[in-house]
């Protein structure tokens, strides 16, 4: 039996997101378009506001040492610059009880909705976002920051803004327009885009451009709050590759840069670390049929390889924050998971700095504009019955988490 080993100190959990489990939360904009019935309702989802206690005993007995959250901007500043105590105590009490159990938390400040106030005023369109996004995280963190240690600004800025602004399948549904071609085809998250208006693709930069400003400046408000924080983004790798075919090459090149590289080459500089979430790869040219995952996205999990080599150029230690599979049956997860790992210990191997690893996801959840249908949990639930079940993955998982190490 070979052993792989990995770091001391190594981080192993999994992640969540505030609205796609936490339910009940009002005021923001994905419910607002859930009521006007533009995206599926979400209603409760997995009740983890009210079983968050339960949910991390799941999480320590699983072997779990670190545990991947979000807060719910809604929930903290309801209004414009009035923030609620209540919420942050929330939020002080699901900390606690992470700290009980020993496991490390790592906090991303805001992943994907906006209070409605925030989203009818223009949202990253609104000139002063950055300022608006900067004030709220510093809040967050000041409150937070004796019971955790990371904190990720921004979840996916590019993933947030091609869905709502070029291909106008989340929230604000605007559909980016290049003369007479429009963008965005479904990509299997998303299955028709409810466009509520067409916009200059200019528009669709000007939002990147502003969640560049925004975590710069909370990176920066952050620090003011407290030096030692490690302030982290979250960045969506798809990892682009190719055949030899030189314009195959050029195509991939061009492919990341547009992805990643625009936006990494002007946040890393206030960046501690960095997140990576990994799902997918796309080679130009390569003929080869690949297994799909419940998303219809190919399995090719050891591209988190590359995709951690990629980040690496920016010479920052690295979390993995987000990869996972979506999988009903449970039949591919095990084995996606150990390749994964794999794929992660030949980076570690070629010198990558990689501290830790979260899959996506602890919980089943809603997935954003498809609803309850996909299963990306480690554990299973009934959302008739909100019975929690653990998958037999999950098993396999914390073998790993527990050896430190992938066993072979
Ligand atoms: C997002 C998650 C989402 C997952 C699976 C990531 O891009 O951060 O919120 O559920 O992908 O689609």
């Amino acid at each position: 039996m070979t052993e792989k080993k990995f770091p001391d100190g190594f981080y192993w959990g999994a992640a969540t997101s505030a609205f796609q489990v936490e339910g009940g939360i009002k005021n923001m904009d994905w419910e607002e378009a859930a009521k006007k019935g533009l995206v599926p309702k979400i209603g409760i989802a997995a009740d983890h506001f009210n079983r968050y206690e339960a949910d991390f005993d799941l999480v320590k007995l699983l072997g779990h040492n670190a545990h991947r959250l979000s807060i719910e901007w809604a929930r903290i500043e309801p209004e414009e610059g009035k923030f609620d105590l209540e919420a942050i105590n929330h939020y002080r009490k699901v900390l606690e009880a992470l700290r009980r159990r020993n496991i490390e938390p790592f906090i991303t400040i805001w992943h994907f909705t906006l209070p409605l106030w925030f989203s009818q005023s223009g949202g990253f369109e609104r000139k002063d976002a950055p300022e608006v996004f900067a004030r709220y995280s510093a809040y967050v963190v000041k409150n937070l920051s004796d019971l955790c240690h990371n904190f990720s600004t921004i979840n996916e800025p590019n993933v947030f803004a091609s869905h709502g602004w070029l291909y106008g399948a989340w929230p604000p549904f605007k559909r980016g327009q290049l003369l007479w071609f429009k963008f965005g085809k479904p990509d299997g998250t998303w299955r028709s885009a409810q466009i509520t208006s067409h916009k200059n693709i200019l528009t669709y930069f000007k939002v990147v451009n502003n969640l560049i400003k925004a975590h710069n400046l909370a990176y920066d408000k952050i620090k003011e709050t407290d030096q030692n924080i490690n302030v982290s983004i979250v960045k969506h790798v798809r990892v682009f590759q190719s055949n030899a075919n030189p314009v195959n090459m050029l195509l991939a090149c061009i492919a990341r840069y547009v992805q990643s590289g625009y936006l990494m080459n002007r946040v890393i500089d206030k960046c501690d670390s960095v997140g990576l979430n990994y799902y997918r790869a796309t080679k130009f040219g390569d003929t080869k049929k690949y297994q799909l995952s419940d998303m219809g996205w190919k399995i090719y999990p050891e591209g988190i390889e590359f995709a951690l080599k990629y980040l690496w150029k920016h010479k920052k230690p690295i979390y993995i924050s987000e990869a996972g599979l979506a999988d009903a049956e449970d039949k591919m997860r095990a084995g996606y998971i150990t390749r994964q790992v794999d794929g992660m210990w030949c980076a570690i191997q070629d010198g990558v700095d990689v501290r830790g690893h979260m899959y996506w996801s602890l919980l089943d959840n809603y997935e954003l504009a498809l609803g309850y249908e996909k299963r990306f949990g480690l554990v299973a639930i009934n959302y008739e019955t909100q019975e929690r079940t653990i998958r037999p993955s999950a098993y396999v998982y914390k073998k790993i988490c527990e050896a430190n190490a992938l066993l072979e």
